[in-house]
């Protein structure tokens, strides 16, 4: 090929890389709770980072990156900073299950989150808030409103209406399974839902300014009978949260 043949397929290339649109990156937890996106994604590409195996390419048409976080704050927070630094997301929808913190969820409810705070944070000791972080003026993290406005229709499309909530999300690195912890959750934080995940993905989302939603649906009710729930439940529900993203997209 020729210089001026070489250069002007640089420039094209380069184009193309500069005019793609930004990804919209989707996380989940477990493989449960991605396995089912995976083959959707079109012209997939995968790469990994630490960790972390991040698959790219398109869902309808859209550009995405999805990723399986793993459980807990830490590996939420790596993932998110991950997709928003390295593959320039410009969205975030985490999706996955929970255990339900408000009484009226049943397990295969959906709860679409409003905000998320992290219910195991504690300086109270120095005069805050339970869940309010050092460096921050508010608890909750609040959700993207289209982004969530649109999750909220999916949800209802999938569900039915009487099955989609949209209310708090309250994270901890703990499987909460038990009565009285859920109710305390319950109460301080006014939480629907508790799961692993949402909060440190929030307080990512708002350092680096991306709009965020957190889908989950209900997967055991976090109390005594949590364990018993939580396998038998996990797929189907995990499934369910899939088949809400997926919805969404469309409408995006
Ligand atoms: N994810 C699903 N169920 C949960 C629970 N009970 N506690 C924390 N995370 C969960």
């Amino acid at each position: 090929m020729s210089l001026s043949k070489t250069l002007l397929a640089a420039g094209l290339a380069c184009t193309a890389f500069l005019t793609q649109a930004a990804p919209i990156a989707i996380v989940g937890a477990m493989d449960a709770e991605i396995e089912n996106l995976l083959p959707h994604i079109n012209d997939k590409k995968t790469v990994v980072i630490g960790q972390h195996i991040y698959y790219q390419g398109q869902i309808g048409d859209h550009e995405v990156v999805v990723t399986r976080s793993g459980v807990g704050k830490v590996n939420a927070a790596v993932t998110t900073t991950v997709l928003i630094r390295e593959f320039k997301a410009d969205k975030l929808i985490f999706t996955g299950i929970a255990g339900a913190a408000a009484a009226k969820l049943e397990p295969t409810d959906v709860v679409v989150s409003t905000a998320l705070v992290q219910h195991d944070v504690d300086l109270t000791v120095f005069g805050n808030a339970p869940g309010l972080m050092d460096g921050f003026t508010d608890r909750l993290f609040y959700a993207d409103k289209e982004l969530q406005a649109i999750a909220m229709q999916a949800a209802t499309q999938v569900v039915g209406a009487n099955k989609a909530h949209a209310g708090i999300i309250a994270t901890g690195d703990q499987f909460i399974a038990d009565k009285q912890q859920v109710a305390r959750i319950s109460k301080e934080f006014d939480a629907m839902a508790v799961e692993m995940e949402g909060g440190a993905v929030a307080q990512v989302a708002f350092m680096y300014k991306i709009p965020l939603v957190v889908i989950r649906t209900i997967s055991d009710k976090a109390d005594g009978s949590a364990h018993m729930d939580y396998p038998k439940l996990k797929q189907v529900t995990a499934d369910n949260s899939v088949a809400i993203t997926l919805a969404m997209l469309e409408k995006l």
